[in-house]
């Protein structure tokens, strides 16, 4: 469980405890709960009969294209891999998303041990081990079976997270510890989260049948039926909800135009492909990735924050999932980053942040002579080695990204009007689009979209970022890992180390020399006084688009036109999860 605290100057304690389970007797066990996590009897066989045929999915997923299914307690995950089975096993194009949360994580070798004896699952069982999230305090967010399965995974306390949450589920597994081990887990409070939180007809199982739970739910507006239970058990429930909304919905009169083929149009094309939603990108350059999203090497880690923020929860979030994406798409090119307590304000912010409890792989103290040693390079500051960061190749990313979406480059638009109910349009080579909903990902090319098609305007800012190419001559060729120290510095990577990255106002679109004496001046002095031949530099210009208040623009602008924009100088690590998540909320 995340410790949570109301003082507003509470120190961030981003670590999870564990549910202090083991495996005895062939059964696992939580010594925290005293109870067992499924039936020693044949956990597959309970699943399948409680869960998967007490809610009656096999018919719901041949009768819908997309359903929600929520779970309280993911435990080893057999659940959910029960559903995936019936999932490969129907002859359905039904898309799920499903909301799990879990206050105690597992060890990700302990779940996989637990699920062994259900050799049926194997193959998704090994998936799911090799997916498994980091041990942090957000919610990881994973896609099963060619993206037709996400999973959230919210890792702390259920009532917390769905409290904050807002989706309509179909189907409701009710799967903490028995209600008499775990009352935390079945109070008033849960059940009116789960009401809230209900399509209508949503329908729901559960083991237990203890009256607090029955009379919990009838309360909150569910019609219930005692049933007979798995195994040894006499009884279990199941139901539906008798008030709510639909939100059975069809996507198919959707037909949504991407205009940008950087990071942010790729990853709402990802995110849209994962609900089979009909899409175009439409790309003004001649080549995907032609703008901040193609420079040769860009940094994934999460903004860690020393004080208790929302925000922090988001980012790592985005890094959990956009750091699984880069490795399942082989555009890694490093692991690890360190991160110095340079310059003086983030240093004082890291020496913060390690007082307090983080997860190892995000914060993991270390002296200036450990960094040296990781580093190949001498180094006087001590900082933060963070083993999960990487460096990635982004142009690479951002093309796997939109490998099965449609891509027209070198296309830019003439007119755009509205007409009985459908965007259309004109592009510069004569052709008519249309679409009823559009996504302008233009990044810093957004102001002028605005102004072109006489839109509202915003309040934005363009700034360009210089990456200088350091000659191969220097003894900084002997870094061995990322480096960051409010700029940052990459290895030698496919004969590129990347020195970056200047802020200019101007927005210029040249290489200049004073962009290249700006990103020496961040180095450390002992690092700077390695680079002699300052002539030598090479380099690349791309823009930034940034708000006001430096959050990126996600969401409704005009009519159905969306925004995915402002993504700042995070948008590697942002935008992937950003894109995904915005299908759900804004197109729905
Ligand atoms: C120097 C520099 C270094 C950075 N380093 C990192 C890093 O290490 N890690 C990190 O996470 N982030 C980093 N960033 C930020 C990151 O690169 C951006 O947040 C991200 O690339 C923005 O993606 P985007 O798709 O919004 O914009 P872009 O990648 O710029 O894509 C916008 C696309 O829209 C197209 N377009 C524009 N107008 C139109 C139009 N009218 N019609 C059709 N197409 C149009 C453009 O041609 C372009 O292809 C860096 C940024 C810079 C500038
Ligand atoms: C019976 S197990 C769930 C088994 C699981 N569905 C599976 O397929 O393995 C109950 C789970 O609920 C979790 N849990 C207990 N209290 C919780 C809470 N307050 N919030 C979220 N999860 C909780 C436990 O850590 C445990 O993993």
């Amino acid at each position: 469980m995340i410790k949570q605290s109301k003082n507003p100057n509470a120190m961030a304690n981003y670590k999870i405890s564990g549910p202090d389970a083991k495996i005895t007797d062939g059964v696992l066990r939580s010594d925290r709960f005293k109870d067992i996590y499924f039936s020693s009897e044949n956990g597959l066989a309970e699943a399948r009969h409680v869960f998967v045929e007490g809610t009656n999915l096999a018919a719901l997923l041949n009768s819908n294209d997309h359903l929600v299914i929520a779970e309280t307690g993911f435990g080893t995950g057999l659940n959910f891999l029960a559903v995936m089975d019936l999932v490969e096993k129907s002859a359905t194009n039904c898309t799920i998303d499903y909301i799990s949360f879990e206050a105690y994580p597992l060890d990700k070798e302990l779940a996989f041990e637990a699920r062994k004896p259900f050799s049926e699952l194997q193959r998704n069982s090994i998936l799911l081990k090799k997916l498994w999230p980091e041990n942090w305090a957000c919610a990881h967010h994973r896609l099963f079976l060619q993206d037709r399965i996400h999973l959230h995974l919210h890792y702390g306390d259920a009532l917390l997270e769905m409290k904050q949450l807002n989706f309509k589920a179909n189907i409701w597994f009710l799967d903490g510890f028995s209600p008499a081990k775990n009352k935390e887990l079945w109070t008033e409070n849960m059940f009116t989260q789960i009401s809230r939180l209900s399509a209508s007809k949503a329908t729901i199982a559960s083991f237990s049948v203890a009256a607090l739970v029955k009379d919990g739910l009838r309360k909150v507006g569910f019609k219930l039926e005692k049933k007979r239970g798995f195994g040894k058990k006499r009884e279990m429930l199941t139901g539906y909800y008798t008030a709510g909304l639909s939100r059975y919905y069809s996507h198919s009169d959707k037909k949504v135009i991407i205009i940008g083929a950087g990071i942010a149009g790729a990853s709402i094309a990802h995110g849209l492909r994962a609900t089979n939603i009909a899409h175009i990108v439409v790309e003004a350059s001649e080549t995907i990735a032609s703008g901040a999203s193609g420079n040769p090497i860009g940094l994934q880690g999460p903004q860690l924050m020393a004080a208790p923020h929302p925000s922090m929860q988001m980012s790592l979030a985005c890094f959990s999932y956009a750091r699984e994406l880069a490795l399942k798409h082989g555009v890694v090119l490093h692991k690890g980053l360190i991160s110095l307590h340079y310059p003086e304000k983030q240093g004082k912010r890291q020496k913060k942040m390690a007082e307090q409890e983080w997860p190892n792989e995000l914060v993991e103290e270390a002296s200036s002579r450990q960094l040296s040693q990781i580093a190949n390079l001498a180094i006087e500051q001590d900082g933060f080695f963070q083993s999960a960061g990487q460096l990635i190749d982004p142009s690479k990313f951002t093309k796997k990204m939109l490998n099965d979406s449609e891509v027209l480059t070198g296309v830019s638009i003439s007119s755009l009007v509205k007409r009985k109910g459908r965007w259309e349009l004109t592009t510069t080579a004569g052709s008519i689009l249309t679409a009823t909903d559009i996504v302008l990902c233009t990044g810093a090319g957004l102001p002028k979209f605005l102004e072109k098609f006489t839109l509202p305007s915003l309040n934005l800012q363009v700034t360009s970022g210089q990456l200088s190419f350091l000659p191969k001559n220097t003894t900084l060729n002997n870094l061995s890992v990322g480096l960051q120290f409010g700029g940052y510095l990459t290895p030698m990577i496919n004969g590129k180390q990347v020195l970056g990255a200047s802020f200019d106002l101007s927005a210029t679109t040249q290489v200049t020399q004073r962009g290249h004496n700006y990103n020496i001046s961040l180095l450390p002095d002992a690092l700077q006084k390695h680079i002699l031949d300052i002539d030598q530099l090479q380099g690349r210009v791309s823009k930034r688009l940034a708000s006001q208040d430096r959050w990126p623009l996600v969401g409704d602008w005009h009519d159905t036109i969306h925004l995915f924009s402002a993504l700042g100088s995070r948008g590697l690590t942002n935008a992937p999860l950003l894109g995904l998540i915005f299908r759900n909320q804004k197109l729905p």
